[in-house]
């Protein structure tokens, strides 16, 4: 079956079965690869996207459930002014390590910046719970989230 997504500002059109994950629509069907497949039950937060800017878990999320909204892949973060300070941050402290989750985090970062621009350590430890990281960069993650809002790096 034919879907249409509108995905980083573009109109495309997914074939994939009803039922099928936005996660493996995105991936197989469209190739955006920035998306990651972690546990494909919604607990490590390496495939989030935005949908209208609000970060879902793409493996748990059936395509037919997205209709008219606008997907955000890390691919498009950087139409955000927000997401590109995100990205800014993260290269400046090269927050990444395998780079794994890192697409992840950084949907989760942007959207929590966007949605409280200052956040406190409690607000970004909120924010970014469900999104897990093997290599641990936890500290650099909340430290360039700090940088991305303009406060001073608490770590
Ligand atoms: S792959 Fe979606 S939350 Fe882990
Ligand atoms: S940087 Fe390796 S999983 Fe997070």
């Amino acid at each position: 079956m034919t879907y249409s997504l509108n995905v980083n500002g573009k109109a495309q059109e997914a074939d994939v079965e009803p039922g099928t994950p936005l996660l493996w629509a995105l991936r197989d069907s469209l190739g955006i690869l920035g998306p990651k497949f972690g546990c494909g039950i919604g607990s490590c937060g390496a495939c989030t996207v935005h949908i209208d800017g609000v970060p879902v878990r793409s493996c748990t999320t059936p395509v037919e459930r997205v209709g008219a909204g606008k997907v955000t892949t890390i691919e498009g973060i950087e139409a955000s002014a927000i997401g590109q300070k995100v990205q800014a941050a993260w290269e400046e402290l090269d927050v990444a390590q395998c780079g794994y989750c890192q697409p992840g985090q950084i949907m989760s970062a942007t959207a929590l910046l966007t949605k409280t621009p200052k956040p406190t350590d409690a607000e970004i430890d909120a924010a970014m719970n469900g999104n897990i990281c093997r290599c641990a960069t936890y500290t650099r993650i909340r430290a360039a989230i700090k940088k991305a809002s303009g406060q001073k790096a608490g770590v």
